[in-house]
């Protein structure tokens, strides 16, 4: 696939505040590309501050709405939002997500279900939104910030892992869909990243880190974006992390994969 011409494309970025996210934004209002950009309400002075500099240091145009994506109002208030501000969303970029660690059956039900609404409900909605547009023009596409972790079982944060794998077929059916129709779909799977979602909730302690590290997030929207334009379907960044996930990982057993993600996924 060739790549989308950024310059003046209209592009919904969710969770566009902190992280990955925010690095995005960065690299896309670097292509020239208008940015419609999201985070909770909590983050509307950070998410307002950021979006004015991308706009006086590139020269775009730059929205904000601070939304909680959690419900479903969120995503159509969104939508609506992005499209009068700027007319038709050309590139989808579902990016807000968060991570709950701890034992499945320790961690409040209430945090388990807000990780489905945010990381699945909330990606599903907005592109089912999004994607009439793109089919009717032929055009543009969606990056899904997936994860390593819908690669195999994550113990310990079996739910986030399961949002994220679902998020995985998601994309993948869509893709074959949508494909005729001019317009991609790229799932990103990242490894461990040095941002507030980990630090926050993932012990420094956990044995995986000494494995994986954690790349930044700068890193990361580069790779993403480079994978989106070259229209891959899946892109793992680093090439450790392909070999683990991609090549070691599908050859082992599954009842294997799970007693190891237990061990190094873990708490010491
Ligand atoms: N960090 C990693 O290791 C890693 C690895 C693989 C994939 N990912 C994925 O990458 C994406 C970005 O994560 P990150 O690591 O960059 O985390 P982050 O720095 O914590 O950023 C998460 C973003 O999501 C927003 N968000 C969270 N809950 C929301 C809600 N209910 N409504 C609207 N926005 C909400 C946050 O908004 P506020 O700032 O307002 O809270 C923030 O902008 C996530 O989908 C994550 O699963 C992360």
């Amino acid at each position: 696939m060739r790549p989308i011409p950024l310059k003046q494309k209209n592009v919904l970025i969710t969770g566009a505040s902190s992280g990955i996210g925010k690095e995005l934004a960065g690299c896309f209002a670097a292509e020239g590309a208008n940015l419609f950009m999201g985070a909770l309400p909590t983050e509307k002075e950070a998410l307002d501050a950021w979006a004015g500099e991308l706009a006086a240091r590139h020269g775009v145009e730059t929205h904000t709405l601070a939304v909680d994506l959690s419900v479903p109002k969120g995503p159509v208030a969104m939508h609506e939002a992005a499209v009068s501000a700027f007319g038709p969303v050309e590139v989808l970029v579902n990016n807000a997500g968060l991570l709950a660690y701890g034992e499945f059956a320790k961690i409040p039900l209430a945090r388990q279900r807000l990780m489905v609404d945010v990381n699945f409900s909330a990606y599903l909605s907005l592109m089912h939104l999004c994607l009439p547009d793109m089919i009717a023009a032929r055009a543009g596409g969606v990056l899904n910030l997936v994860s390593a972790s819908a690669l195999q079982p994550t113990p310990f944060h079996a739910v986030y892992g399961a949002t994220k794998a679902g998020m995985l077929a998601l994309s993948l059916a869509v893709a074959a869909e949508v494909r005729r129709a001019g317009v991609r779909v790229t799932a990103l799977c990242p490894s461990y990243v040095d941002t507030p979602l980990v630090r926050n909730e993932i012990p420094d302690s956990m044995h995986w880190f000494k494995i994986s590290g954690l790349a930044t997030p700068a890193y990361i929207a580069a790779e993403g974006l480079a994978a989106f334009q070259k229209g891959r379907l899946v892109h793992v960044p680093g090439l450790k992390n392909r070999i683990i996930h991609q090549v070691l990982n599908p050859l082992m057993p599954k009842s294997l994969t799970g007693r190891l993600g237990a061990r190094i996924l873990g708490p010491r």
